[in-house]
């Protein structure tokens, strides 16, 4: 029985959870920075690193409280060790790590969106049946994997540019609306008619499984404030015409992820279900789609608690990914994704 003490703190979320053998959530703690970066429209960097430091200590005990553990108690720490903020990654990092030194217990450092793709299958580890098509929809990310096994990816198509939740959040933004945008969207979007706008989804020439979304954000900066216009420009639209620019936005972006996972289905028909992970899965909008394209085919989503950034993810792929000795305590953060780090073929094909 290993109980896994998990840290994230990639973003603007400080999270810490107690997690027995992967799959049993015995605490969950996650305190989000939103009404830090609100009036920002967009998170902050430098504040985002300086609210880890002061509440992440808070977070940990508020962890081992609600799981009625101690820290004699836990047998491995886990991290997210990336991608996400230089600042923000370092205080998690180095409080796993200082709990693990002071414990004498390992610690393991794991890719924070592998995490988003496990969230969904944690609870039901059991019967999955692999390889099974991964789809990472965050605000960070955008991409789709075969998964033959936790920990063992080959990638299949990524963004070119923008991740989606940052697309949904960019068209937010342009319409004036708060951050994150994504939610803001989804609401509007369930009264607006999505036929009132042609919006599509982009195409690159030769690359049936990469996403374009920045093309889609240009489109909408145009439709609600002018042919070439800038992020500051006012609206040209009615206040009651946002809703129709969200259901069509968010009916391009959803099409296009869908389109995607269905050709992937196609490339690879031994693949026996779907894995949805990343904040975007948040969207009911999508869940529904989803669940119409592909009727027969088995779908694993993350629970409601688990769709944002938290740190039962985390230690859940600890648990997974630990080997004997964990990592060395020198674990370097990873600020990007290395798409090379969950498929060591990428790039050499
Ligand atoms: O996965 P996540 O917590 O952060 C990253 O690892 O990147 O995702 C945050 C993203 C934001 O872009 C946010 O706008 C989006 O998830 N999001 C949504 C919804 N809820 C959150 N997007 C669309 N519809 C939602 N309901
Ligand atoms: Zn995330």
């Amino acid at each position: 029985m290993t109980l896994v003490l998990g840290i994230e703190s990639t973003c603007d979320d400080t999270g810490c959870a107690v997690v027995r053998d992967g799959v049993e959530i015995l605490s969950n703690v996650v305190s989000s920075q939103i009404d830090i970066h609100n009036a920002f429209g967009g998170v902050v960097p430098e504040l985002a690193s300086r609210h880890h430091i002061d509440i992440i200590i808070p977070v940990i005990q508020k962890a081992l409280e609600d799981a009625n553990v101690t820290l004699d108690d836990i047998g491995l720490f886990a991290v997210a060790k990336g991608p996400g903020l230089i600042g923000s990654l370092l205080i998690g990092l180095n409080a796993a790590k200082a709990l693990a030194f002071a414990t004498k217990k390992p610690f393991v450092g794991v890719n924070h969106v592998e995490a988003h793709l496990y969230a969904a299958m944690m609870p039901a580890i059991e019967k999955l049946v692999f390889p099974l098509l991964g789809v990472v929809i965050s605000g960070g990310h955008t991409f789709l994997a075969r998964i033959d096994a936790i920990g063992e990816y080959t990638i299949i198509g990524t963004t070119v540019d923008d991740a989606i939740g940052e697309a949904f959040d960019k068209a937010a933004k342009i319409m004036g609306l708060p951050y994150p945008g994504g939610p803001e969207i989804e609401k509007l979007a369930i009264n607006g008619d999505a036929s009132r706008y042609d919006f599509k989804p982009s195409k690159i020439k030769g690359r049936p499984f990469d996403f374009s979304f920045s093309g889609l954000k240009t489109k909408v900066l145009y439709t609600v404030k002018g042919q070439s216009s800038q992020m500051k420009s006012p609206l040209i639209i009615e206040e009651s015409d946002k809703k129709h620019v969200a259901a069509a936005f968010q009916e391009a972006a959803f099409s296009d992820i869908i389109a995607k996972a269905s050709l992937a289905l196609e490339k690879y028909p031994d693949i026996n279900g779907i894995v949805f992970g990343g904040g975007v899965t948040n969207n009911d909008a999508i869940r529904d789609i989803v669940a119409k394209k592909f009727p027969e085919t088995p779908v694993f989503w993350p629970a409601r608690a688990l769709t944002q950034d938290n740190a039962a993810m985390i230690a859940g792929l600890g648990y997974h990914h630990y080997s004997q000795e964990g990592d060395a305590l020198d674990l370097e953060p990873m600020t990007r994704l290395a798409l090379e780090d969950l498929d060591n073929t990428y790039n050499k094909k």
